[in-house]
């Protein structure tokens, strides 16, 4: 028996929260980080005049150069958990961009765009439809996947709304579009009908957009966009394509939807009862659970609302490209007036769902929130050591210079809208996280972000209503303000 619709997001929540045990690694069957288009026509990036979605791109999501001592990974601009990448951008591009009007899937190894379809709406921008490819993180961290998989998607929105500052565009970002629109803008399968439609290979699941232009203009409203590739309108539905020209597939070969991986039966069937199925002699160490969490929350969405996307504050392409998550230890203080200004923007950036506090150990132990671009005390006492434990029990939280803390009410299960609020509230943090982490890289902070978070209920800890926490930015040494 497997949960389904809002059972499934519950389950998938409460076993990642749980910490039930990850899948034994088994790199023979890792899920390919790469998705390959064909037959489709591949165009270098920036070359031609215009809104430059190639500069967005490579400040935002590219992978660096290959790397001899990383042989199994291409580290990006954006973190992920795990260094796995579930994250595809899809760019639905109108007028006046340095690529022409049409509907492309962007390889970020390659730093390419493969053409899949036609233009699908006149207004001058791009939109951004980012999916999540759930399998590459399912592989390594079986049902803790879902609240990681929504933090990645929401850094991804942080960067390209933080590179887009640098180069003078706007964005504005959807956390709550209904899945199936997007796809069908992203001229994809809805993930209702993928595996109808590309059988055998790892369904999209479109969980935010990114709207890029030059005018401060709010985007189109979505469902005025228009639909006008035949070739796209027939991958969406399953069809045969109308047009001479044919339309490009997913191949399966370069992105299959791996077997289930055995696990331990016992455990998983214990720790989340009717979430795991069983398959033969194995269980699918959260494949199918996580999956239809997925499926409940693409379809979720009461319609598009569109965020101012960016930071309050300036950030330099150079900060952007340089990023790296720090090796811990990251001990050394953060020195007051920073982690302020961090906090400003992680809090500013999380509003309404999530809030933004940080641990601090000089002068004295403490728990603060910025107000009023000052530190105000929120608990007394040293946190850390607890922090570390409920971070999956690593240990260099105990020891930071300060823990960035993203925290969330508990997510409102009795309430009709509680799928849409849980993917807004795991979007938010990972967006929050990613500005209040390049606020701090800005200010030659170094920065971590840690996403495995087990019975954290910060609330609870200070005696007051459950809070709990969604996501943090470890925090290391120094930190020279700049103006
Ligand atoms: C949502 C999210 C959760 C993460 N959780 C952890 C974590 O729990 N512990 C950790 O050491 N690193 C964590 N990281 C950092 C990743 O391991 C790191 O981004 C990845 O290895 C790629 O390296 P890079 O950030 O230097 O590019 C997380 C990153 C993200 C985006």
């Amino acid at each position: 028996m497997t949960a389904t619709g809002l059972a499934a997001v519950r389950a998938a929540d409460r076993a990642a929260r749980e910490g039930v045990a990850p899948p034994a690694l088994d790199w023979s069957r890792r899920p390919p980080a790469r998705r390959r288009w064909q037959p489709g026509e591949t165009l270098p990036l920036a070359s031609e005049p215009g809104l430059p979605l190639g500069a967005l791109l490579w400040r935002s999501l590219a992978a660096e150069p290959p790397q001899p001592a990383l042989a199994r990974t291409r580290l990006r601009r954006v973190p992920s958990a795990g260094g796995l990448y579930p994250v595809e951008a899809h760019l639905v591009v109108g007028a006046g961009c340095d690529l022409p009007p049409g509907t492309y899937h962007y390889d970020p190894l390659a730093h390419a765009a493969t053409r899949r379809a036609g233009a699908r709406h006149p207004a001058a921008g791009a939109l951004v439809v980012l999916t999540l490819v759930p399998q590459r993180t399912i592989w390594k961290y079986g049902l803790r996947s879902l609240p990681i998989l929504l933090l990645d998607l929401g850094h991804a929105v942080g960067a390209l709304a933080a590179a887009a500052q640098t180069l003078g565009l706007s964005t504005w970002a959807t956390f709550d579009a209904n899945g199936a629109d997007l796809a069908r803008l992203a001229a994809l399968p809805s993930p209702d009908r993928w595996l109808a439609t590309w059988p055998d290979t790892d369904p999209e699941y479109p969980l935010a957009a990114v709207w890029v232009t030059r005018e401060a203009a709010p985007p189109p409203a979505l469902d005025t966009v228009l639909d006008t590739a035949p070739c796209g309108a027939a991958a969406a539905t399953g069809g045969t394509p109308p047009s001479a020209r044919p339309c490009p597939r997913l191949t399966a070969g370069s992105s299959t939807m791996p077997a289930p991986v055995p696990a331990a039966r016992k455990e998983v069937t214990e720790r989340v009862g009717a979430g795991a199925e069983p398959v033969g002699d194995r269980v699918d160490v959260g494949g199918d659970l996580v999956y239809e969490a997925l499926r409940t929350l693409a379809r979720g969405g009461a319609g598009a609302r569109w965020r101012r996307a960016g930071l309050g504050s300036p950030v330099t392409a150079e900060v952007l490209i340089r990023r790296r998550s720090a090796r811990p230890p990251l001990a050394g203080p953060v020195r007051t007036a920073v982690l302020a200004e961090v906090l400003r923007e992680g809090g500013a950036a999380g509003q309404p769902e999530v809030s933004c506090l940080a641990t601090v150990a000089e002068p004295e132990a403490r728990l603060v929130a910025e107000e009023g671009g000052a530190l105000r005390t929120r608990g007394l006492g040293e946190a850390r050591p607890t922090l570390a434990f409920w971070a999956c029990e690593q240990g260099f939280l105990a020891d930071a210079g300060a823990v960035v803390l993203f925290t969330a009410a508990p997510p409102p299960w009795r309430h009709p809208d509680a799928a849409s609020a849980y993917r807004r509230t795991y979007l938010t943090a990972g967006y929050a996280g990613h500005l209040a982490l390049l606020a701090a890289e800005m200010r030659g902070v170094r920065t971590r972000p840690v996403g495995c978070w087990q019975r954290a209920d910060l609330g609870e800890a200070l005696g007051l209503d459950s809070e709990l926490i969604v996501h943090a930015v470890v925090l290391g040494g120094g930190g020279a303000a700049k103006p």
